[in-house]
């Protein structure tokens, strides 16, 4: 998995500068962002959870003038990095970061036509994505996204060696963090309304996955995409 996506913040560019870097956000923003080409509404407010450094979120702001980006994080550093860059790069369709921890009941935006989540899912507890889920399930209007990012295992798929070794070291830095089953992923979101509709292989290992609301928990009122039926990896 190389030396991308191990760390949460990176390392401060300077003392008096606040903005943070994150080395593998240049290598898999551009992969991202073409996905999200066809995920994405052609207007409306885009919330991104664990905004981390606020690179990613600043260069889905410049791909997409026409979409309105909510950065946040629960880390004050990382509010702070992304606050540094926004104001650096003046982007009208960039909002000020806001504090939003994925676990609480209740979030500071009460709606959002699409939510992003980047590498958060395997290094977190796995109380923020249940958050998360929740969360989604509560914004999203009917068939609007949720999309997720990072490394996952797949029943009946061997683990690359690098998700093993990315799995140890979560593990080691944080017994609650961990690569997850995707299958226990999806499953967690269909509590809440939110349906797997596709899943497509990535770089170095990564996937990502697109949900979409779908009305009431467990997307009784449309057919849901199973987990296994849903994958067309390198599509
Ligand atoms: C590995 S970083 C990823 C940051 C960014 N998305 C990226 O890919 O560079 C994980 C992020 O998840 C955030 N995070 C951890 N627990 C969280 C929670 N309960 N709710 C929201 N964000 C959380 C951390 O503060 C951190 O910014």
């Amino acid at each position: 998995m190389g030396d991308r996506e191990r760390t949460g913040l990176g390392r401060p560019e300077a003392a008096v500068d606040a903005r943070r870097s994150a080395p593998h956000v240049a290598r898999n923003a551009g992969a991202i962002a073409e996905v999200l080409r066809d995920v994405l509404p052609e207007r409306g407010l885009v919330l991104e959870v664990a905004s981390g450094t606020g690179e990613h979120v600043l260069h889905f702001a410049r791909e997409f003038p026409e979409l309105t980006f909510q950065p946040s994080d629960p880390n004050p550093p990382a509010l702070a990095s992304i606050a540094a860059w926004r104001e650096e790069a003046g982007l009208e369709n960039l909002l000020p970061p806001i504090a939003l921890d994925a676990r609480e009941d209740r979030w500071p935006v009460e709606r959002a036509d699409a939510i992003l989540c980047i590498n958060m899912v395997h290094i977190s507890p796995w109380a923020a994505t249940e958050g998360l889920m929740r969360g989604a399930g509560r914004l999203l209007a009917n068939g609007a996204p949720l999309y997720l990012y990072g490394a996952y295992r797949r029943a009946g798929v061997p683990t690359a060696p690098s998700n093993e070794a990315f799995d140890a070291s979560l593990r080691a830095s944080d017994p609650e963090w961990g690569v997850r089953a995707l299958e226990d992923v999806a499953a967690e979101a269909g509590k809440h309304g939110l349906a797997l509709e596709r899943v497509t292989a990535m770089p170095a290992n990564n996937l990502s996955l697109l949900f979409r609301k779908r009305q009431g928990p467990d997307a009784k009122r449309a057919p849901s995409v199973s987990a296994s039926a849903a994958l067309r990896l390198g599509a």
